[in-house]
């Protein structure tokens, strides 16, 4: 059975993916979402149908997702795209985050993102997607976000040597980088309108736009894709000029 897999796909990009992967990949069989709130996936599956399968279950907890990968084995699984989309970011000093969040950031976006993805590879075959989100974050090291941008960094490196090692295997690895959303992701890293001059003064990008634009992108088998001349020009600027310059020009 051919499927896609979706991480995060309650809200925000997620939610986007989950509708575009629809109307883009009309020949999969099955598209299996996963987050923890039930209600928000049902809703989903109410209005695409059953062609959506949920998983309300939380990835850092690794028995869930050892049943996932279970259910992968029972319905003999062809996962043709994985969409590491789920995570969450603080906008603090790093003192002044608990403990719980600073390590539960690592928890989601590093550790359980590495899980997805080892337990999904042996079900995927040739020519097959993994699309990572990852974040503007990841170019250079952020302060009052140093475990957020930390732990994107760690999804681009780990992206990229993915992507050479299963050339061989024609998987392609893809590290989406998107700039500030309008998504409940400001809510829950507690940025609100004056709690940042750079959030409040960057340029907002449309979800549902990065969805689409991002998996034309896999499809084209890119390793990176940011959205908006601005963001793809602060890549390349963080690439030339030293760190410590672009980190005061990146300061949250
Ligand atoms: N919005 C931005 O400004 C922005 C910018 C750059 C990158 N990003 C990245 O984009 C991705 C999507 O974020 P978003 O903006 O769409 O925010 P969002 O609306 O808060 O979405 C986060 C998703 O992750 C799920 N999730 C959180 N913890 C989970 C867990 N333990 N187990 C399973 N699912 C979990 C949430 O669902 P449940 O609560 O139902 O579990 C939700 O579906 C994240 O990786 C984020 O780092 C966001």
């Amino acid at each position: 059975m051919n499927i896609a897999v979706i991480t995060g796909a309650s809200s925000g990009l997620g939610r986007e993916y989950v509708k575009s992967v629809y109307k883009m990949y009309p020949a999969l069989e099955e598209i299996w979402i996963i987050a923890r709130r039930e209600n928000k996936l049902f809703e989903l599956k109410v209005e695409l149908g059953d062609k959506i399968r949920i998983f309300p279950i939380d990835i850092t907890d690794s028995f869930a997702v050892n049943q996932y990968a279970e259910m992968l084995k029972e319905t003999n699984a062809n996962v043709r795209l994985l969409i590491n989309n789920a995570g969450f970011g603080k906008l603090e000093e790093f003192v002044n985050i608990s403990a719980e969040d600073n390590c539960g950031m690592v928890r989601l976006n590093c550790e359980a993102l590495t899980l997805m993805t080892a337990v999904t590879l042996p079900f995927m075959s040739y020519g097959a997607e993994i699309i990572n989100t990852c974040s503007i974050a990841s170019f250079a090291p952020n302060t009052r976000m140093a475990v957020y941008s930390s732990t994107k960094a760690y999804v681009m490196s780990l992206s990229r040597a993915l992507r050479e090692e299963l050339k061989k295997r024609q998987i392609n690895v893809l590290a989406v980088c998107p700039g500030p959303m309008d998504t409940e992701f400001l809510p829950v890293a507690n940025i609100a309108k004056g709690t940042s001059r750079t959030f409040d003064t960057l340029p907002r990008v449309n979800p549902k736009e990065m969805a689409e634009k991002s998996l034309l992108a896999s499809k084209k088998k890119k390793a990176v894709y940011t959205n908006k001349a601005f963001y793809k020009f602060y890549r390349f600027v963080a690439k030339i000029l030293p760190m410590s310059l672009v980190m005061k020009m990146a300061k949250t």
